[in-house]
């Protein structure tokens, strides 16, 4: 190695000593921090990932609002559906910060490379399944996004945090409404029982294959990127949500659900992680109709792009004059 070649060495590894350093003692990476190449990767890939989850995950609940039962549940379902428009803002803005562009995130996701959360691939049949989605899906976004408001990169925990205080509302008005059809008219009960049946299992994939298969965790982990692995934060899930379906009378769809009494936990059966990596490579019920809408909805929306970037940039031209 040359003086250069030692030089630059040198410099790196004092780079990296200092991001390390920083990880250990618990504090932010932030955007204008040196950091590895493989963590910026990882950070766009999961924070790009949770992004297009929120705006994709508008589809299904979106299909409710001209449906709702009340005036009340379709201002509650309406308020929702604009949260998850903004956490995908958040999240997207995010993103941006490690050096990806938008137009560049919306591109992967339109052409089906970018994943994003399986549960969204799932049709809303009845109108139980808002109230269920808001229980058991945002249920289970809270477990993960309050370990991912603890995250290393500032940006990202910073928006989950933001995203929290939206998701308790979400899963509270799920909560509530779920209560009310479970104690409701024989066919409200059927109604919420189904489509607990339908959305049991997808909510237990959305966490991610066993720590033993999933090759993105430990290192995100070692990071402090996530904190807990998936199979912490799906058995979190499982105890808090068992009590619950309980305390309303419903029933979990899985006869191995046990309460283990010497490791205070709630046992649950095998998940079918076939299935988990079948929608998520794109052979769900609703891929096709998911990314169908997403796209049309870009296409649909190019003259308010083209419109607010016009202005954007005859505003720019009137400060240069004025200046
Ligand atoms: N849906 C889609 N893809 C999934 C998945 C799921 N439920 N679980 C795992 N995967 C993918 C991963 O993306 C990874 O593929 P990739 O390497 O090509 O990206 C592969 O399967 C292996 O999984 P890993 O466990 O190794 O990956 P991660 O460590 O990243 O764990 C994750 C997966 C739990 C989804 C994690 O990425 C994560 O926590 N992401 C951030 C949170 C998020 O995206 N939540 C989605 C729901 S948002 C939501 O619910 C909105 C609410 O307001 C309704």
């Amino acid at each position: 190695m040359n003086f250069n070649e030692k030089s630059a060495f040198m410099e790196e590894q004092a780079r990296l000593d200092e991001f390390n350093r920083k990880l250990e003692a618990g504090e932010k990476i932030e955007p204008k921090d040196w950091m590895p190449e493989r963590f910026r990767k990882q950070l766009i890939r999961m924070m790009s990932q949770h992004a297009h989850s929120e705006i994709v995950g508008m589809l299904p609940e979106g299909n409710w609002i001209t449906r709702a039962p009340s005036l009340r549940r379709k201002l509650i379902l309406l308020a929702k559906v604009q949260d998850e428009a903004g956490h995908g803002l958040y999240l997207y803005s995010g993103t941006e910060t490690l050096g990806v562009s938008r137009e560049q995130l919306i591109e992967d996701l339109h052409s089906g490379r970018a994943k994003y959360a399986n549960i969204f691939n799932y049709p809303t049949l009845t109108w139980a399944d808002i109230p269920i989605i808001g229980w058991l899906v945002d249920g289970a976004a809270i477990v993960n996004q309050t370990m991912l408001a603890k995250s290393s990169y500032g940006p990202y925990a910073r928006a989950n945090l933001r995203i929290c205080k939206e998701e308790s509302f979400h899963k509270k008005q799920g909560y509530e409404a779920v209560a009310l059809l479970a104690n409701g008219t024989p066919e409200q009960k059927k109604m919420v029982q189904d489509a607990v049946d339908r959305w049991w299992w997808p909510t237990l994939m959305m966490f991610g294959p066993h720590d033993s298969n999933s090759p993105n965790s430990s290192e995100l982990i070692n990071w402090k990127v996530k904190t807990k692995t998936n199979d912490e934060l799906r058995q979190s899930f499982v105890d808090r949500t068992v009590e619950e379906a309980h305390a309303v009378g419903l029933t979990i769809p899985d006869p191995d659900l046990k309460f283990n009494e010497e490791i205070g936990h709630w046992d649950f059966g095998p998940i079918d992680f076939d299935e988990l990596y079948r929608v998520v490579n794109g052979d769900g019920p609703c891929n096709k109709e998911r990314l169908d809408a997403r796209r049309s909805a870009w296409d649909n929306g190019a003259w308010v792009r083209d419109a607010a970037s016009e202005y954007a940039r005859k505003q720019k031209l009137r400060t240069i004059k004025a200046s």
